[in-house]
């Protein structure tokens, strides 16, 4: 069965939102473990309720895209045998760039969840920059992570509606609805051998 990690630094709803889903029997995956570079993140807590194995590898003063950290990343993926054969990465509010040798060595097999329909509004805080553009519809995304940021093969897009009375907060909490909805979807996807990439375009079955 393929072995999931799942990485985050923060609030963890997308994780155990997953999590909950494979405990459901509904994503046939193997939940190895969960990672946070920040070691008071909430979803650690979460993961631990949930029976999965946590661990921190903490980024605080290394900067992004950076070997040095991910090769400790690689480690711990390692021991859980989170492996180029038979692993899957989930990024899951993950805000740390990885570096290219990272990104090389899973090649095909980082997901990552964006609160925009890309590639509109990559980086950080896209919904006050969808909010600031002016757009009347926005949503979240899940792609293949490659070596640029927030441009690999997108496989799932949700759209959702901008209101004229949105604030960042409110917008933020619809685009996350959906956000639980693509991702476990994604995750079964893959999971089931039923994603394949042609160029750069996944195609689903
Ligand atoms: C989510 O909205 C996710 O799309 C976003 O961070 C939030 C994490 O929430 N990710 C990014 O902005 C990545 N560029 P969560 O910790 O509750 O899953």
């Amino acid at each position: 069965m393929l072995n999931i990690a799942i990485l985050i630094s923060g609030r963890g709803s997308n994780m155990e939102n997953i999590l909950k889903s494979v405990k459901k029997n509904k994503i046939p995956v193997n939940p190895a473990v969960v990672i946070s570079n920040k070691p008071d993140a909430k979803g650690l807590k979460i993961a631990q309720k949930l029976g999965v194995k946590t661990e921190i590898v903490e980024s605080d003063g290394l900067k992004g895209g950076n070997w040095e950290y991910d090769s400790k990343l690689v480690s711990i993926l390692e021991k859980y045998k989170v492996t180029p054969q038979n692993g899957l990465i989930c990024l899951a509010g993950f805000m740390r760039i990885l570096s290219p040798e990272f990104i090389k060595h899973y090649k095909g097999r980082i997901l990552n969840i964006h609160p925009a329909i890309l590639p509109s509004f990559p980086g950080l805080h896209s919904q006050k920059q969808a909010l600031e553009y002016g757009v009347k519809y926005t949503g979240c995304t899940v792609h293949f992570v490659d070596e640029g940021i927030d441009t690999g093969p997108i496989i799932l897009q949700s759209v959702v509606k901008v209101k004229d009375d949105d604030t960042e907060e409110t917008l933020a909490k619809r685009i996350l609805k959906q956000e639980h909805k693509i991702y476990p979807k994604a995750v079964k996807l893959f999971a089931n051998g039923k994603i394949k990439i042609v160029g750069r375009k996944p195609i689903l079955s």
